[in-house]
């Protein structure tokens, strides 16, 4: 029922691409990392983010629902690529497909080391209850309003990375090596490959309307559902330490790690997450290639917080 009430609106956002493509012989091709952390729950430091249960708890969550996220944007990327002219766009769009099949295959393995009785995250009921939204609402939806949500969703990654690559410090408040290698890889790829879903929208479709319809999606699913979500896990993990003075202190500097409008993760970066809702955004207006560079030249090279783990790297070929 939903679905065919939003079909029908879905229609009436009809396509009006009138998009230039950047001279992407400009942009470096984008590789594929693979990466094998080998996750053990008894090792995984639950209060990786800044010594804080809470906002840990908050990325956790995020890495349980993030994979059905990744999924729907593999999906959408794979179905639109065929209608891809440019043959660097289509790669592109190839090698963020590849990116965020390793991003899945990857939390996928977090997310089952962190239901070890050591951490006790209830992660069979929050992928049974992703598995279930997403597949009956979110992939039900119809193509141009997933196309929509894909830029939607990796703008919101693309955000998030670029907050976690100026504040490099706050990956370093824990001895957990794997924890870290797994977001900061997973952050210099969002930010690498932040412009391919915009671009794609634009080029097939880029109504405004419906682009917007698609960013008030991924808002309420990354800054209401998620937050949601976090704050049954101390509930169903240790409801004994919600009676601990502790626990509410944790909790209050959490909210602050993540909300607070001076320096919280997502408090802090409202502007650049409504700038999206400028008509003429573009990703790339939030230049982020030096930090890049940074962390490409830091992470990936011997000893670096990522080299340890680095399986093999691949890019994908051209093809018309
Ligand atoms: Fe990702
Ligand atoms: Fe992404």
């Amino acid at each position: 029922m939903i679905s065919t009430a939003v079909k029908k609106s879905v229609q009436a956002f009809k396509p009006m691409p009138k998009f230039e493509l950047p001279d992407y012989t400009q942009k470096p091709a984008i590789p594929i990392r693979h990466i094998a952390v080998g996750f053990d729950g008894k090792e995984i430091d639950f209060a990786f983010y800044m010594n804080n249960q809470f906002a840990s708890t908050f990325f956790a969550t995020l890495s349980v629902f993030l994979t059905y996220g990744e999924d729907l944007v593999i999906e959408t990327a794979r179905y639109h690529r065929d209608f891809v002219k440019d043959p660097l766009l289509k790669q592109r769009v190839t090698s963020l497909i590849g990116q965020e099949a390793i991003h899945s295959k990857l939390h996928n393995e977090f997310n089952d080391a962190i239901a070890h009785e050591a951490v006790n995250f209830p992660v069979k009921l929050y992928r049974f209850l992703g598995e279930k939204f997403f597949d009956n609402i979110f992939l039900k939806f119809p193509q141009p309003l997933k196309l929509s949500m894909m830029a939607g969703i990796e703008h919101f990654t693309a955000v998030l990375a670029e907050y976690m690559m100026k504040h490099e410090k706050n990956f370093y408040y824990s001895n957990d090596a794997k924890t870290r290698a797994m977001w900061m890889w997973h952050m210099l790829e969002e930010s690498e490959h932040k412009d391919i879903a915009y671009d794609v929208y634009q080029l097939l479709n880029g109504n405004y309307a419906l682009r917007a319809a698609g960013f008030f999606i991924a808002f309420g699913t990354i800054l209401g559902l998620i937050p949601f979500s976090t704050l049954f896990v101390p509930v169903l993990r240790q409801p004994k330490d919600l009676v601990t003075r502790k626990f509410w202190k944790d909790a209050k500097r959490g909210v602050a790690l993540i909300f607070s409008p001076n320096d919280g993760v997502f408090g802090s970066t409202m502007g650049q997450i409504f700038d999206y809702l400028r008509r003429d955004f573009h990703p790339n207006d939030h230049d982020t290639s030096e930090y890049l560079e940074y962390y490409k030249e830091k992470l990936l090279k011997e000893g670096g917080a990522i080299a340890p783990y680095l399986v093999k790297v691949f890019t994908p070929a051209l093809r018309s």
